[in-house]
């Protein structure tokens, strides 16, 4: 048998389609229904051996008891806010090594590359993703051979956005968001995004919802959404994206309102902040719709965004892609 001394992970990104969130929970969560959908912006995680004498480059120690460690880098070719990566123990990814080592007592020091394209602190889940990645990248190089279902357990330990880049396509979340269920979207569509030069908190986009919504009612999955998704319709997609926390991500950062009202004016069939934001997102077609159709709007929508002068970056992506896989 070989051994693999270094495992390099593609992870994607994802768009909420109806992020519907109740009040808040005695343990400070939401409860959600979350309608994640996986998007063709990676991330590739490579993790290796690290070797004996290797150890954290701010000499932090483990959450295990200080036996893993795990050292990070990324690159920045296209990623222009990267700074507001950490690259220390408090990245999410090193989070996933010293969790994985901790249960199955086969953890060993690993250095985690991290190769950015999914925007950072962007509402697309990045952290998460890589997240996600580094666990399944460090139980193929520490040969954990962890049950698929283990692997979910220990993603929704990580955070609620975890889970989801290890199973991709389109899924509901419910609970934290972390209880997924596939959905059924035989189509694929087409999306561009609208990055902000600014980054929002999630921790603080929710608290900014229960400020504007005490009385949020318990959250439901919309139906309109999954008949618009079973029947592959872009414009009734379109019409049904919704997300609760929009108003309190345009609260924190009311620029974003005249973005969503650029793409939308220029024809996007739906426009929404994702997740908590700040980028927003602009469904351009899909279904069965002719290619050119879905072109001739898509550079329609970009035009438009690109002359607003409100966006760091605009980017397109299709969806719905597979989850992490190994490359
Ligand atoms: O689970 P995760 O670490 O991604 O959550 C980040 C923050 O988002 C939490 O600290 C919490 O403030 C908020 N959150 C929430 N309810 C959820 C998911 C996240 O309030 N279901």
């Amino acid at each position: 048998m070989t051994v693999d001394t270094t495992v390099t992970v593609r992870v994607p990104a994802k768009v909420n389609l109806q992020l519907a969130v109740g009040p808040a929970r005695e343990d400070g969560f939401h409860d959600l229904v979350n309608v994640f959908h996986a998007v063709s912006l990676f991330d590739e995680v490579t993790v290796r051996e690290a070797g004996p004498r290797s150890g954290r480059p701010d000499g932090s120690t483990s959450p295990g008891g200080g036996t893993l460690l795990a050292e990070l880098t990324a690159n920045g070719r296209s990623v222009s806010h990267l700074s507001r990566v950490p690259l220390d123990a408090s990245n999410l990814a090193a989070g996933a090594a010293d969790l994985l080592g901790r249960e199955t007592g086969r953890g060993r020091p690993v250095r985690i590359h991290l190769e950015k394209r999914i925007p950072v602190a962007g509402g697309m889940a990045g952290g998460s993703a890589d997240a996600a990645a580094a666990l399944v990248a460090c139980d193929r190089l520490w040969a954990t051979g962890l049950p698929r279902e283990d692997l979910l357990r220990l993603a929704a330990v990580l955070g609620s956005d975890v889970a989801f880049p290890l199973v991709g396509g389109t899924a509901v979340g419910r609970g934290r968001g972390e209880i997924l269920e596939p959905m059924t979207s035989p189509g694929r569509y087409r999306w561009v995004f609208a990055l902000s030069p600014h980054g929002l908190s999630t921790g603080a986009v929710f608290a900014e919802y229960d400020r504007l919504r005490p009385d949020a009612p318990a959250p439901e999955l919309s139906a309109a959404l999954r008949d618009a998704l079973a029947a592959a319709d872009p414009a009734a997609l379109g019409r049904a994206l919704t997300n609760d926390l929009q108003e309190a991500a345009l609260s924190l950062l009311p620029e974003l309102e005249r973005t969503l009202r650029t793409g939308a004016s220029a024809g996007a069939l739906g426009a929404l902040v994702s997740g908590s934001g700040p980028t927003c997102a602009f469904l351009v077609g899909g279904g069965s719709e002719e290619a050119s159709v879905v072109a001739e709007r898509e550079a329609a929508v970009v035009a438009s965004l690109e002359a607003s002068g409100l966006c760091e970056q605009i980017v397109r992506a299709d969806g719905d892609v597979p989850g992490t896989v190994f490359v």
